[in-house]
């Protein structure tokens, strides 16, 4: 942390009444400021589309804080602090009058704080709009200081490759890249944070980290939620692109990149990139073999009957787009060479679970082959959520006389030593207004992480042979996702049977 985090700061959120601001920005913002993060002078100039008073919209951030927030216990003193730093300008993005209005609103605040502040703006908006706002922030001159001057943009960055290229080329004329933080929330978590320092901290893990010691690796993200009401954008998106693009990606990054000489933005960012770049590509012939794709038909969650993928409020009900993903990668590179990554994410799915194994090879002596002990290889689960903790499964002798040996679990829990950890978007945020951008992410990683996934969308587009496989809503996704690791004598590791013979 620089401590830039506590320079005036204009806060400025392009689609302040949206779901995005309702559910994560506000309390975070809120979060922040409970904690002491946030600086002494700093106002979130809220933009909306709907007239509304100033009191109106305070009390919708209310209700939604009430309801969202992490900290739910806090002092009517404090909110009424934090409500004097809330301001909602009605705005259309299509009127450069609005724009006038907030650059007269920022000025005025660096006129109130004496100096020139900070700003920040969030476009928590559809990518269409992002064109307009970008060349409206560079006429009104409202975004010129490239060391003060911050611009959050969440995804989707484009839709494949050549409209992210795209994106980036247009954000470009305005903004300096340095300015600009895409937003992973994946990055955020503190677990997925936690790799690093648990590679690169320790000594004893990452001698064995590459593929004389570890057999494969595994990396799930399942959801209970189906599209609810985001049909209309999820069915022109699908898990390849709205998670597996990004999220899934940037988890194999902080998994398998090589050690950053240093812990900072632009080396860390160097190596994940290089690690895209090493991700073998798949053969548009080899698609099926690599992947597997499916929808969720109706089923029964919680005690609850759920409608499937095509009957869904949004989605086309001959829709070709995928609710789950599995997939096998290789990285060619030294350390990677053979070991295959295994990645799956599913919407509507038996119970919510991301987390990460590492599958160690057996052990290469035969001292305890003698059929007397049930050997299983080391596993190293790394629990993103809702867990966070880090567990090893290893051999021990069971207590008795003689000579037998059983799988025993070593566990750290995150909740435990600190039960009320920030979430995603708290840490991001305050990095954001740190100026640090370690955890976001970069035009070149965005454009890498599309180019790996590439011929697997033109082929799934182009309506190649590739099955669309089916899964009930609370299962835990096809068997065609199963054999896809069968072939190679492995099987999705999770707690019912992690100690199996993998
Ligand atoms: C978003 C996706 O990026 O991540 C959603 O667009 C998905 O479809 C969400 O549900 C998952 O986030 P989390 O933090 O709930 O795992």
């Amino acid at each position: 942390m620089n401590n830039n985090h506590k320079q005036p700061t204009s806060i400025v959120v392009f689609g302040s009444t949206g779901d995005l601001a309702k559910r994560k920005l506000f309390p975070a913002f809120f979060n922040l400021f409970l904690e002491g993060w946030m600086p002494d002078e700093f106002e979130i100039i809220s933009l909306g589309r709907n007239n509304q008073s100033q009191d109106e919209f305070k009390d919708y951030i209310l209700e939604n804080i009430k309801e969202f927030s992490r900290i739910k216990d806090f002092s009517e003193e404090k909110w009424q602090i934090f409500k004097e730093k809330i301001y909602f300008l009605q705005f259309d993005i299509n009127q450069e009058d609005s724009f006038n209005q907030l650059r007269e609103k920022v000025e005025n605040l660096d006129k109130k704080w004496n100096v020139r502040a900070n700003r920040l703006f969030y476009l928590s908006i559809a990518p269409s709009f992002i064109d307009k706002v970008s060349k409206s922030l560079k006429n009104h001159h409202l975004a010129e200081h490239v060391e003060q001057d911050r611009l959050i943009i969440e995804k989707p960055f484009g839709y494949d490759k050549a409209t992210a290229v795209e994106l980036n080329n247009l954000l470009a004329k305005t903004f300096q890249e340095e300015q600009i933080y895409r937003i992973d929330h994946y990055l955020g978590k503190e677990n997925v944070q936690n790799i690093l320092a648990f590679r690169f901290g320790n000594i004893m893990f990452e001698p064995l980290w590459n593929n004389k010691y570890i057999d494969s690796v595994q990396i799930t993200v399942a959801e209970t939620v189906g599209v609810e009401d985001r049909g209309g954008y999820y069915d022109g998106s699908g898990a390849l692109r709205d998670m597996i693009q990004n999220h899934l990606m940037q988890i194999l990054c902080m998994v398998a990149m090589e050690a950053p000489k240093t812990f900072e933005s632009t080396e860390i960012r160097d190596r994940k990139v290089e690690l895209l770049k090493s991700v073998r590509r798949i053969d548009a012939k080899d698609v099926n073999h690599y992947t597997v794709r499916a929808q969720y038909t109706k089923g029964e969650l919680n005690g609850k009957m759920k409608p499937g993928y095509l009957q869904e409020k949004g989605v086309d009900p001959h829709s070709n787009t995928e609710t789950y993903v599995a997939m096998k990668f290789y990285v060619d590179n030294e350390r990677w060479k053979g070991v295959p990554f295994y990645m799956r994410t599913g919407k509507s799915m038996a119970e919510k679970k991301s987390y990460i194994t590492i599958n160690f090879k057996d052990v290469p002596n035969t001292t305890f082959k003698n059929g007397k002990s049930n050997l299983v290889p080391n596993v190293l689960t790394i629990d993103i959520q809702p867990e966070t903790s880090i567990k090893l499964l290893f051999m021990t002798k069971k207590p008795g006389l003689d000579m037998k040996l059983k799988p025993a679990e070593m566990i750290f829990d995150y909740f435990e030593c600190a039960p009320d950890t920030p979430e995603a978007y708290e840490t991001l945020l305050l990095d954001a207004l740190d100026g640090d951008s370690t955890l976001f992410m970069r035009s070149d990683q965005v454009e890498e992480a599309w180019d790996v996934i590439s011929t697997i969308q033109e082929s799934w587009q182009n309506g190649n042979d590739s099955e669309m496989y089916t899964y009930p809503v609370g299962s835990n996704g096809p068997e065609a996702a199963d054999e896809l690791l069968k072939r190679q004598g492995h099987f999705w590791l999770d707690n019912s049977n992690i100690t199996d013979k993998n």
